[in-house]
């Protein structure tokens, strides 16, 4: 609910109370966007929802709520139609008066969120040893989008990198390396991460065929368990050296996540084991411990159970994440847990957070939130793979995104015979094609598939970065070709809204902290881009030479509150975009 909305909904308080009675202060005006922009910008359904209650006709409820409803300030007389809704204009003086004050404002409106509070948003997660894959890239993208929409609403973020550290992989992985490459395991860099990961694959084919060779790759997950030194040190190596490889990518995506992966609650396991014991909830099943499932049943129909720990000792990541959870919640009294990983791994979440809710260690005030996304695909609609069948590594795949931006930028530049510096086109190069996959992903609801095409998320048209980019340079080119400095515009100049290119801009403008709201809540940054492609639409029809109205040309006071607008607009852009993690270009 956004500013306007909550003084509606108290004026609607005041005038319930006058016409019914004190029982009826804090009814919800079911305070709603009109349906159609004819009938005015919001409707209250109140009326009908108190037929009953009153014992009124709906029609009969509206007038007496009407009749006592003082919103002269900020919406034209009410209305009231069909059935009994309620129906409201906003005035145009209370949205120019709007625009003035968010025109002063650096959140543009955006409040501070009343409760501020501490929230993780567990993002990212790749795993040690292994090639971070497209589905890490989603996470860091989303993970990284949700994080800054909270930090701006000021909310104690903690970004956490669940990386996958721990487990088996590194008794094979060790095992085999200290046959074929036992360098690997003492100095730092020996491998590069392309190596380490086709040794992990021979690893592990090794290990699938050699009966031996499991033995001895479980004994050096005793020794890693143990603190063995060599291993350990072995094991150090090995995440600095994949480490270092991600380091890259987050540096390419300009996100920033702490490290803090599985093997750090690993001395916590023991006890999550010990305190489901404790709550009863643990049962032996064929030598493994497990806690039964509710709403989770095999073909038979009988409970699945979720193992904590193995036969064999070992405990399973969702022993870490049970730990882990704990954690957040006891040591850095999170009150929001929001874990970003794909859509497979939705019953993983559904089952630890069941448990952990049984062992009654979520207290009333924590929420848990999964939040879910679809697989990347391929053009064909297939699993995204390179032209050869690989998996595609994401450093070429950002690389090759900066590569068709700076082809897409030549051919621009030769066609409007523009000459730029080398500095200029690799600036623009790599924020136009970064921006393109951040933006990509985030525009789609983010619980479906998405199909990943570079022709697509480049194009200058449409839903994409290089859309919404170019928009914002082009409010920038009317403050040069004016010899404008947005900043200067002054505190005394006066929105008006006259021409109804305007009035919807201005409207537009003004619905941003409803987004960001709701973003907040519901988790889906591509809301945000909605609202941001929106805008940039309104804006480009009130800026259009036949159905807009003129601004570097136009009378004054007409001028400047044009200017203002076209100034609101840049800011707004440039504000939702680097929620989204895309930085704007002056020029393109
Ligand atoms: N490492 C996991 C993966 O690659 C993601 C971890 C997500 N976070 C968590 N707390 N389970 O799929």
């Amino acid at each position: 609910m956004n500013a306007t909305q909550e003084q509606l909904k108290e004026k609607f308080g005041q005038a319930m109370v006058a016409a019914f009675g004190g029982e009826y202060a804090g009814v919800d005006p079911i305070l709603v966007p009109a349906s159609n922009p004819k009938f005015g910008d919001y409707q209250a359904n109140v009326a009908l929802s108190l037929s009953k209650r009153l014992g009124k006709q709906p029609r009969a409820i509206a007038s007496a709520i009407v009749e006592k409803l003082d919103v002269s300030e900020i919406c034209e007389s009410p209305d009231i139609a069909g059935p009994g809704f309620i129906n409201l204009k906003l005035k145009t003086t209370y949205l120019e008066a709007q625009l003035n004050a968010i025109q002063a404002d650096s959140r543009l409106g955006v409040p501070i969120a009343k409760t501020a509070q501490r929230e993780v948003v567990d993002f990212s997660s790749p795993n040690i040893a292994k090639e971070m894959h497209v589905g890490h890239l989603r996470s860091t993208i989303i993970g990284d989008s949700i994080a800054r929409i909270l930090e701006f609403l000021g909310h104690d973020v903690l970004r956490l990198n669940h990386v996958g550290d721990w487990g088996t992989q590194f008794g094979m992985l060790i095992a085999y390396l200290r046959e074929v490459y036992p360098e690997a395991l003492t100095t730092a860099n020996a491998l590069d991460i392309g190596d380490l990961v086709s040794f992990y694959r021979k690893a592990k084919q090794r290990f699938d065929a050699d009966e031996a060779f499991q033995e001895t790759a479980r004994q050096e997950v005793v020794r890693l368990q143990a603190g063995a030194e060599d291993t350990l040190h072995a094991w150090k190596l090995l995440c600095e050296q994949s480490r270092q490889e991600f380091q890259v990518i987050y540096d390419l995506l300009d996100v920033k996540v702490t490290e803090r992966g599985e093997s750090f609650y690993n001395p916590l396991l023991p006890g999550i084991i010990e305190d489901l014991d404790k709550s009863g909830l643990l049962v032996e099943n064929q030598g493994a411990k497990c806690v039964f499932l509710e709403g989770f049943t095999n073909r038979e129909g009988e409970p699945l159970p979720l193992i904590v720990q193995k036969s064999d000792g070992g405990y399973n990541y969702a022993t870490t994440d049970l730990a882990a959870l704990r954690y957040r919640i006891q040591q850095d009294e999170a009150k929001r847990i929001i874990y970003v990983t794909d859509a497979g791994q939705s019953n993983h979440f559904a089952q630890f957070f069941q448990v952990a809710r049984k062992a009654g260690w979520i207290p009333d005030d924590v929420e848990l939130v999964h939040v879910p996304f679809g697989l990347v695909l391929g053009e064909d609609g297939k699993k995204f793979k390179t032209r050869s069948g690989d998996t595609v590594r994401l450093r070429d795949l950002l690389d090759e995104a900066v590569s068709y931006a700076r082809a897409d930028l030549e051919v621009r530049l030769k066609e409007e015979e523009r000459e730029e510096t080398q500095e200029f086109i690799n600036n623009v190069a790599e924020v136009v094609g970064i921006s393109a996959v951040k933006y990509a992903d985030l525009s789609q609801n983010r619980t479906s598939n998405y199909i990943f095409s570079y022709e697509k998320m480049l194009d200058l048209k449409g839903n994409t970065a290089p859309y919404m980019l170019y928009a914002y340079a082009r409010i920038q080119g009317i403050s040069r070709k004016g010899g404008i400095n947005f900043n200067e515009l002054g505190e005394n100049t006066k929105v008006l809204l006259q021409h109804e290119t305007e009035l919807a801009l201005g409207k537009y403008l003004l619905q941003l902290d409803e987004v960001i709201s709701t973003v907040e809540q519901d988790l889906l940054p591509n809301r945000l881009c909605e609202y941001l492609y929106e805008l940039s639409k309104k804006f480009n029809q009130f800026y259009d030479r036949d159905r807009g109205v003129p601004v570097l040309t136009a009378e004054e006071p007409l001028r400047t509150s044009r200017l203002v607008l076209c100034d609101l607009t840049a800011r707004t852009l440039k504000l939702g975009l680097s929620l989204l993690g895309i930085q704007v270009l002056e020029r393109m």
